[in-house]
C-alpha cells in the first residue's frame, strides 16, 4: 500500500475550492459508472473511502484524498452521464475542463476505460482536452474481470488505435479488476513513483 495514512480531504465544486497547489496529483477521469472510485478504493485498500455505485453520476464532486503528506489523489465526477439536468451537466463540464487543463500540479490523468465497451466518443473528447494540456495522460482499462481474455485483446486493440491520434499520451495502457485485484499494484508503484 501507499506509504502514510490516506485521508478525505475535501470535495470541491468550484475552481475557488481547489486546495492548494502544493504537492503532486493525480486524478481519476472516464465516463460515468467506469470505476473510478472503486479502483481508488482497490488502490488504498480501503473498501469504502470513495463512495462507489451502481447508480452512474455517484462522485458528484471533485474529491481530494491526501496519500501521505506529499500527495493528492482526485476522484471525478463522470464525464459523458446524460441522465442529470442540462444545467448540472454542464457545470460539471466546465469545472472538468477548467480543472484539466489549469491544474499547475497535475502530474497525471489516468483515463480510466471500461473494458467491455473500448473507447467511445466521450473518451475521444476528454483525450483531445489533454492533447492541448500541458499534463501526460494514460489509459486504464478497467472492470477486466467482466471480459474474456479475447474481448479485452480486442477492446485493447481498439483503444490503442484510438490513442494513436493521441501522440501525447502515455503509450502504455493498464489493465486493472478492483473487484480482482489485477493491475492494481502496478498502478499503485506508477502512482508512488510519479514526482
Ligand atoms: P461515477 O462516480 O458515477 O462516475 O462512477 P465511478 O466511475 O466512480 O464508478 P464506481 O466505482 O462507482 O463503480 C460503478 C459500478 O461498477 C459499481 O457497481 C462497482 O461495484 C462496479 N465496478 C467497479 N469496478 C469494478 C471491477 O473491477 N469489476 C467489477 N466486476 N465491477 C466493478
Ligand atoms: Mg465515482
Amino acid at each position: 500500500l501507499f506509504a502514510g495514512p490516506v485521508d478525505f480531504v475535501k470535495g470541491v465544486v468550484a475552481m475557488s475550492g481547489l486546495p492548494p497547489a502544493d504537492r503532486v496529483e493525480i486524478c481519476f477521469a472516464g465516463r460515468s459508472n467506469v470505476g473510478k472510485s472503486s479502483l481508488i478504493n482497490a488502490l488504498t485498500g480501503r473498501k469504502s473511502l470513495a463512495r462507489a455505485s451502481n447508480t452512474p453520476g455517484r462522485t458528484q464532486e471533485l474529491n481530494f484524498f491526501a496519500l501521505g503528506e506529499d500527495r493528492y489523489m482526485v476522484d471525478l465526477p463522470g464525464y459523458g452521464y446524460a441522465n442529470a439536468p442540462v444545467a448540472v451537466v454542464e457545470k460539471w463540464q466546465k469545472l472538468l475542463k477548467s480543472y484539466l487543463s489549469g491544474r499547475q500540479t497535475l502530474r497525471r490523468v489516468f483515463v480510466l476505460i471500461d473494458s467491455r465497451h473500448g473507447a467511445k466518443s466521450v473518451d475521444e473528447e476528454i483525450l483531445t482536452l489533454l492533447d492541448k494540456s500541458a499534463v501526460t495522460f494514460q489509459v486504464v482499462m478497467t472492470k477486466t474481470d467482466k471480459v474474456s481474455r479475447a474481448e479485452l485483446e480486442k477492446n485493447v486493440a481498439q483503444v490503442k488505435a484510438a490513442l494513436a491520434k493521441h501522440p501525447a499520451a502515455y503509450p502504455e495502457l493498464v489493465l486493472t479488476s478492483s473487484e480482482k485485484g489485477e493491475g492494481v499494484a502496478t498502478l499503485r508503484a506508477i502512482i508512488a513513483g510519479l514526482t
